[in-house]
């Protein structure tokens, strides 16, 4: 009789943190993989970790993943449980680690996929420490996770911006104004550097560059004395700004002050987390949720999912956590731009 290659295994999906596009494209990716070529049993665990805390999952037949590719969002729902995280005396009410890894061996599972991103990964890896069978998958508009050079989700996001940055273009240009779009990324300029370079943005201004104000202001006013009426000004939602305002009025508010031509402000919000997925962030979910199952049937756990140069490989979840992929300095894709006269605001 022939060697069957099935090995029989149980494993289970959460997805946790920030939605974004593509998620469902990866989970389809896990459990068609998963079922179809390896003969597992699937199990979505609901709202990120509080599921697998309170035990909240269902089976996921080959059929429950049909038709959700173009889905956005997550079927499985997602949370910001962060089952480490003390409150503020340093203590839990309930132990939730050892409620997770008591609920997962009553669960029987084998393996846990893990899609999310910083946050997520970190808890993934201190579960992995814990002797749970943990695979990452990164996914986060902000693609600002350690270790992968992409993350699905991104891509997306980059298409609804420059967009919008787009729309922005002809109404400027109608009303002769300055026209400010704050863009997500707390931390990581990746999606308004991106959007900024592919819409066209004037001034990018992202948390890992110190802008001056006075420097975005001649800027602009330059560009007016040029005989450019309009100008195009992205910024990304964490640069240095003060406390209680957001980061597209802080910088609103100064160009007026400072040049007075008249300045409108977008802030584009959630729109970037909506909505069905790119082709290339739908290719990239399938590739990594397929990777996923190839990991785990091979038994190498504690990994996370990513694509580095361009190939899809894995790197230990130990060294991912704690840390930010952040845009270096040095990018090649600043060099260029300031080449061309697009200003960071910093010189
Ligand atoms: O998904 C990442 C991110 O989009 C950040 O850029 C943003 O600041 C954050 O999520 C906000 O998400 P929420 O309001 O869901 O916590």
């Amino acid at each position: 009789m022939a060697k069957s290659k099935k090995i029989l295994k149980k494993i289970g999906i959460l997805t946790a943190g920030g939605d974004c596009p593509g998620i469902n494209a990866a989970i389809r990716g896990v459990g068609k993989t998963a079922i179809t070529e390896y003969g597992m049993e699937v199990y979505g665990i609901s709202s990120g970790f509080l599921g697998l805390i309170e035990k909240d999952f269902t089976r996921l037949e080959e059929n429950h993943l049909s038709g959700i590719l173009t889905f956005g969002g997550t079927i499985l729902g997602t949370s910001r449980e962060k089952p480490y995280k003390k409150d503020s005396a340093g203590s839990q009410k309930t132990d939730k680690p050892k409620q997770i890894k008591k609920n997962y061996q009553e669960m029987g599972l084998d393996a846990l996929v893990c899609i999310g991103g910083n946050g997520t990964m970190r808890t993934a890896a201190m579960l992995a420490e814990e002797g749970l069978n943990v695979i990452g998958l990164p996914k986060t508009i902000d693609n600002d996770v350690f270790g992968t050079d992409l993350t699905f989700g991104f891509d997306s996001a980059v298409w609804i911006a420059t967009d919008a940055i787009d729309r922005l273009h002809t109404t400027a240009n109608s009303h002769k104004r300055i026209m400010v779009i704050e863009l997500m990324g707390h931390h990581a300029g990746w999606l308004a550097l991106y959007s900024g370079i592919a819409g066209g943005g004037d001034v990018i201004l992202i948390p890992e560059i110190p802008f001056k104000e006075e420097v975005v202001a001649n800027y602009l006013l330059k560009r007016a004395m040029n005989k450019k009426p309009y100008s195009i000004v992205v910024v990304a939602e964490g640069i240095n700004k003060p406390k209680g305002i957001s980061a597209a009025n802080h910088i609103s508010q100064s160009i007026q002050k400072y040049t007075g031509l008249e300045t409108r402000e977008t802030i584009l919000g959630y729109i970037q987390r909506g909505g069905s997925p790119s082709p290339m962030d739908r290719i990239l979910a399938t590739r990594y949720g397929a990777h996923a199952v190839e990991l785990i049937a091979a038994g190498k756990f504690g990994n996370m999912v990513a694509s580095i140069n361009g190939k899809i490989t894995s790197i230990p979840l130990s060294e991912v956590g704690n840390k930010l992929k952040l845009v270096p300095a040095d990018s090649p894709l600043i060099e260029k731009a300031r080449k061309m006269g697009i200003s960071f605001g910093d010189r």
